[in-house]
C-alpha cells in the first residue's frame, strides 16, 4: 500500500492494497452474458468508479457498502473518467475499519470532544426541567449523534457535521449573552441544542456520515418533526407546558420564513438569536468551503449553490 488518494490517480496506474471505502456495489450482467460487479469507492479526497468483470451472482454477498476495503488493480479510462479495473477486492479486518473517520470528510473536531462540550453547555442550564429536556434528548439520541451530518449537501454535510454545527453555535451563544447580557441563556443554549434535533429523523445517515432524506423527512420535514418529538418529550420528562411552548416556538421559528420552512418569525429575543446564530454558522461554513477550491484573489466560476452567489476568496491576511 503507497496511500495514493483518489484524486492522485492517473491512466496506466497498477495500485496495490489501497485502502479505500466500497460506497456502492452492484452485480450487472455485461452484454456477452457474463456477470461484473459494479462499484464505486471514496476517500477524502474524491471517489471513482470500478469494474470487476467475470464475478459470479454469488460474490454480491462478500461486499458491504461503508466500509474500508483493500484495492488492487490498473487504473484506466472510460468515457472521459477514471476507472479502477479491479483484480483483488479485500475487506480490511476490524481494527483497520475502526479508522473509517479518517477516509471520509469529518467534523474538524473529534466527536468526543464535541458531545463533552455538549454536556457542559447542557451543564450550565440552570433551569432544571430544561436541563433534564436536553439531557434526555441527547442521550436517546447519543448513538447517532455522534457521526450524523447537519446536511444532506448543504451546510456541515460531512461525518459530525451535526455535532459541529450545534458545538460552534453554543460557543457563539455564549460569546453573544457576554455582550447582550440580558439574554436567557437557558432558552439560548436549550434552543440550540434541540433546534435542528429532528435532523437525526429528516435523514437517513451511515456511520461515515453520508446521508439521504428519509420518507417522513421529505414529508414533514425536521422543523414539524422536531415540534412533534419535542412534544413527546416534554411528557416524558415532566416539563411545564408554558416552557414547552416556548421552546417549540424557537423551533418552529428558527428558519425565520415561510419559503424556508417557519411559519411563525421569532416573537421572543432568545429565538430570534437562535436564528441569527444559526445563520452565521452555516454561511461562514459555506464560506470557508467555497475557498477551498479558490487560490488567494480568485473569485467562483459558477454560483455556489448553498449561497445562491459567486465567491472571491479574498487576498488579504488573516
Ligand atoms: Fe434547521
Ligand atoms: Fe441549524
Amino acid at each position: 500500500m503507497a496511500d495514493i488518494k483518489i484524486t492522485d490517480l492517473t491512466v496506466g496506474m497498477e495500485i496495490k492494497n489501497e485502502l479505500y471505502i466500497l460506497w456502492y456495489n452492484e452485480l450487472k450482467k455485461a452484454s456477452n452474458n457474463k456477470f461484473y460487479m459494479d462499484f464505486q469507492f471514496r476517500d477524502k479526497t474524491g471517489e471513482i468508479n470500478g469494474k470487476k468483470w467475470d464475478a459470479t451472482p454469488n460474490e454480491l454477498n462478500d461486499y458491504n457498502n461503508a466500509e474500508l476495503y483493500f484495492v488492487t488493480g490498473r487504473v484506466t479510462e472510460f468515457q472521459g473518467s477514471l476507472q479502477l479495473n479491479i483484480s483483488s477486492l479485500r475487506k480490511a479486518p476490524q481494527q483497520i475499519q475502526k479508522n473509517i473517520a479518517d477516509f471520509v470528510q469529518s467534523a474538524p473536531v473529534s466527536s468526543d470532544d464535541m458531545l463533552n462540550k455538549v454536556y457542559e453547555y447542557i451543564n450550565l442550564i440552570k433551569d432544571e426541567e430544561l436541563k433534564k429536556l436536553c439531557t434526555q434528548v441527547y442521550q436517546e439520541n447519543s448513538e447517532q449523534i455522534r457521526f450524523y451530518p447537519a446536511a444532506k449537501a448543504l451546510h456541515h454535510s460531512v461525518r459530525g457535521g451535526y455535532l459541529y454545527h450545534i458545538t460552534t453555535m453554543l460557543d457563539l451563544a455564549k460569546a453573544i449573552s457576554n455582550v447582550y447580557t440580558t439574554v436567557n441563556t437557558d432558552f439560548l443554549y436549550s434552543g440550540i441544542l434541540l433546534h435542528d434535533i429532528m435532523k437525526l429523523k429528516e435523514m437517513n445517515s451511515n456511520e461515515c456520515g453520508i446521508a439521504d432524506y428519509s420518507t417522513e423527512g421529505q414529508l414533514m420535514g425536521h422543523i414539524e418533526m422536531g415540534i412533534c418529538y419535542i412534544g413527546e418529550m416534554a411528557k416524558k420528562v415532566g416539563l411545564s407546558q408554558n416552557k414547552e411552548l416556548l421552546i417549540k416556538h424557537m423551533i418552529l421559528s428558527h428558519h425565520y420564513i415561510p419559503e424556508h420552512g417557519s411559519t411563525k418569525m421569532p416573537m421572543f429575543l432568545e429565538a430570534e438569536l437562535l436564528h441569527h446564530i444559526d445563520l452565521i454558522d452555516a454561511r461562514t461554513y459555506d464560506f470557508n468551503k467555497a475557498y477551498e477550491t479558490l487560490q488567494k484573489g480568485e473569485i467562483t466560476e459558477r454560483t455556489v449553490f448553498s449561497l445562491d452567489r459567486k465567491v472571491m476568496n479574498p487576498d488579504f491576511e488573516k
